[in-house]
């Protein structure tokens, strides 16, 4: 069966189990009103709790007495307890030994893979390859559910412009076409055909919202922009996971319009329910509530009132809920319908995962030892890693490697394991992926070598390092700078070509791991220095979970394959695309800036009254020291064959309303490599009553061409694709004048225009 065929067939199972996983409406209000009937006012409250046991830490604070207060009624659901031993323990108890005996929902970061890890989320939106992205989060699903977890905190589908902000490395880049399609891939793969089915999990669209705008990219920091903005470009993939029927939704830490999105009616009533129709229900992020105090929205009765108002309906870890909702309900300051409103979202969603059915379901220890980490998902794992690296220069085709070679492998990440699966893997059974040493040698074989030094440490200032490899990823090595350096050198003399492993360790990004600069850091900038005047060509192999600042690399390094951080199988995967047995395929799905200073820099901007895409002129829009112009463009990535692109051929030079324009191009793989294109669609309305980005992605598609093949790749432009929200936020298409865009990246690119009648 053909690839596409599969899909086809894959999607065709998805839409039937969609209308399959439709409950019985009637039957779920039957049980739970007869439920709820049941219920005293403190167990309501208490299914709105949802503490942490403290096994994975993902946050500052951590909940006290869980087993007592399961057994009170008091916990609605755990998250981040891994194993099924441990989690059946507590459902037993909650089960057995609470009045109603109400089963617990049991949650996790299931981020981007369980023990199989895949490449982190902002590597994987490097792929662009949505079949690819849904069976990832569907395997993630399969572990997951085989280890007792039935709601994962994913996908977390935050625009970001902002590479100094390091929870980039969690979402999918800075375009809201691009994230929305993820964003359906990962519900589909996760909710799967039928949430009910014991490989299936709820998923959890976060953070909302616009959590990915901090200013001056610190983290938790304060959030403002104007409501056309947050519509037409930071809301679609929270829309799109509405629509794709995520059961569950989390609240961002951040403010909007001076609220926190946590107690902002305006944000969780009208916008996501009224407007969007969700109907799951919504949690906050860890203490979110209690957060509120700092905010300077009052005290924790307050805030508390002020979340449930809002349209919250769980409390993670902040104990608001549970400690004042009574007393909040006798003064007045809520209703019971809100507490029952709340309450049973939150039975519904236990009801449609089955834990009424079984509470135990998700609990068998069979599944465990035969579903995880197996070949089969270690071998996806693998694959879509080759796809997310991203080969931003390869002068005099220094890569790929042969095999015979001699190579002498450097750097602070070249041998350090836990280190490879990227943040947010908080599954993650480190103790059995490869390092990159490992990886290369076993490639390589007796046909070469790999000789390896380390060379120097993440960087010199060892609090910052320390603070950058946490939760068990420390690697600093006590010997002087000169020795490692020394070492490095030698082997590199005897070398025929320098592998080097540098970058970010995966600390660096991730929560609570924002950065002021983004340049190489110094330890690592001043090996490379040293390693360049060997003379020996250098590969550099660089791990970063944000774009990062690369003007000097790209000026001094010949070969460049960012290889963000790809998971548990990551290090066989790069020696794939190292030694040539794939080609690399990844495209930037982010802006890379040129420096700090041009940050935020994003493809899809407005234009100026003075627009300058060149070098400096007085009086228009530019710098004086740097040009506009990023150092690459989103939907940027090399590979080790060419691509022609015939010219491209539009079915109409208007359309109306109700039609549909055609736009194609021929794509040919002109080199001697069998190798995968994306090809990009582009749009630009030129005249609207709103100003109107210069240019919007509308349409993508990946394919893989063997050496002289092939393929027409058509895109249909609709009314629809030309719709936005204009200033009063009515989602409209304007006729006038529109520029179609077809190209391999966001620069690249053919132009024709059509008009909209
Ligand atoms: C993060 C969330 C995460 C939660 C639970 C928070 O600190 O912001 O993304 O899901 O912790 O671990």
């Amino acid at each position: 069966m053909t690839r596409m065929r599969i899909y086809l067939l894959a999607m065709a199972l998805v839409s039937i189990s969609m209308a399959a996983q439709a409950v019985d409406q009637a039957r779920m209000d039957r049980f739970i009103d007869d439920l709820m009937g049941k219920m005293t006012l403190q167990e309501k409250i208490g299914q709105l709790n949802l503490p942490v046991t403290g096994d994975i830490i993902t946050g500052s604070t951590v909940s006290g007495d869980v087993v007592g207060k399961i057994k009170a009624g008091q916990v609605g659901g755990l998250f981040n307890m891994k194993g099924v031993k441990s989690i059946r323990q507590l459902q037993e108890v909650a089960v057995k030994q609470s009045r109603l005996g109400i089963p617990l929902i049991f949650g996790m970061d299931v981020i981007h893979g369980y023990e199989t890890v895949f490449p982190i989320p902002f590597a994987m939106s490097m792929s662009w390859d949505m079949e690819a992205i849904r069976n990832s989060a569907r395997i993630a699903s399969i572990e997951a559910t085989a280890d007792g977890i039935c709601w994962t905190f994913s996908p977390m589908v935050d625009i970001c412009r902002e590479p100094r902000w390091g929870r980039m490395s969690e979402g999918n880049g800075e375009d809201p076409f691009l994230g929305s399609a993820i964003c359906r891939a990962m519900i589909e793969g996760y909710q799967g055909a039928d949430l009910a089915d014991k490989t299936s999990m709820m998923a959890c669209v976060k953070h909302f919202a616009l959590y990915g705008a901090p200013e001056a990219g610190r983290d938790y920091n304060t959030v403002d922009m104007s409501h056309v903005r947050m519509f037409n470009e930071y809301f679609p993939p929270y829309k799109a996971g509405v629509d794709a029927g995520a059961g569950s939704f989390m609240t961002s830490f951040n403010v909007i319009d001076y609220i926190p999105a946590t107690g902002n009616r305006w944000l969780m009533t009208e916008v996501l329910r009224d407007r969007w129709g969700f109907d799951g229900f919504v949690v906050t992020d860890y203490t979110a509530i209690s957060e509120m105090i700092n905010h300077g929205m009052g005290d924790l009765q307050t805030v508390s009132a002020l979340a449930l108002n809002a349209g919250t309906d769980m409390d993670m870890v902040a104990d608001g809920f549970l400690g004042t909702l009574e007393k909040s309900l006798d003064e007045g300051k809520v209703t019971i319908d809100d507490i029952d409103k709340a309450c049973r979202r939150i039975l519904e969603a236990k009801y449609k995962l089955g834990l009424f059915d079984d509470p135990y379901r998700y609990l068998d220890s069979k599944r465990a030892s035969k579903e995880i980490y197996t070949a089969e998902h270690r071998a996806a794992a693998r694959k879509l890693a080759t796809e997310t690296f991203v080969l931003l220069q390869n002068k005099d085709n220094v890569l790929p490697l042969q095999r015979t070679a001699k190579i002498a492998l450097v750097g602070p990440l070249a041998n350090t394991r836990a280190n490879m699966p990227g943040t947010w893997s908080v599954a993650a059974a480190s103790d059995r992926y490869s390092t990159l040493l490992e990886a290369m040698r076993r490639a390589v074989g007796d046909r070469g070598e790999v000789m390896y030094a380390k060379g120097c440490n993440v960087c010199y200032d060892a609090e910052l390092e320390k603070n950058s490899t946490m939760f068990g990823r420390e690697m600093r090595d006590e010997r002087p700078v000169d020795v490692m350096r020394d070492e490095a050198l030698r082997i590199a003399r005897e070398c025929d070509v320098i592998v080097a492993a540098m970058g970010e360790p995966s600390e660096m990004s991730g929560e609570s791991s924002s950065r002021s600069e983004l340049t190489i850091l110094d330890a690592q900038k001043d090996l490379l220095t040293a390693l360049l005047a060997t003379g020996k060509p250098i590969v550099l192999l660089n791990f970063s979970g944000r774009t990062t600042v690369m003007d000097w690399e790209v000026e001094n390094i010949p070969t460049i394959l960012n290889v963000w951080f790809g998971g548990s199988e990551a290090a066989d995967a790069i020696c794939d695309v190292v030694f040539g047995d794939v080609s690399p395929s990844g495209k930037l799905s982010a802006t890379m800036p040129r420096s700090v200073g041009q940050v935020p820099v994003y493809y899809n901007h407005l234009n100026t009254g003075r627009p300058n895409p060149k070098w400096f002129t007085k009086f228009t829009s530019n710098y004086l020291d740097v040009p506009n112009e990023p150092l690459f463009p989103f939907g940027y990535g090399l590979s080790y064959t060419t691509f022609n692109y015939s010219p491209m051929t539009l079915s109409s030079n208007s359309m109306s309303a109700s039609g549909s324009i055609q736009a194609s191009v021929t794509v040919t793989n002109t080199g001697s490599r069998e190798g995968a294109e994306v090809v990009q669609l582009y749009i630009r309305d030129l005249v609207g009553s709103i100003a109107r980005p210069v240019q919007e992605l509308k349409g993508f598609e990946r394919i893989n061409l063997k050496p002289g093949e092939s393929r027409q790749v058509t895109f249909t432009i609709d009314a629809d694709l030309l719709k936005f929200y204009n200033k009063d936020l009515d989602y409209v298409c304007e006729p006038g004048d529109f520029e179609v865009m077809i190209g391999t990246d966001s620069r690249n690119v053919q132009r024709k225009q059509f008009t909209l009648r």
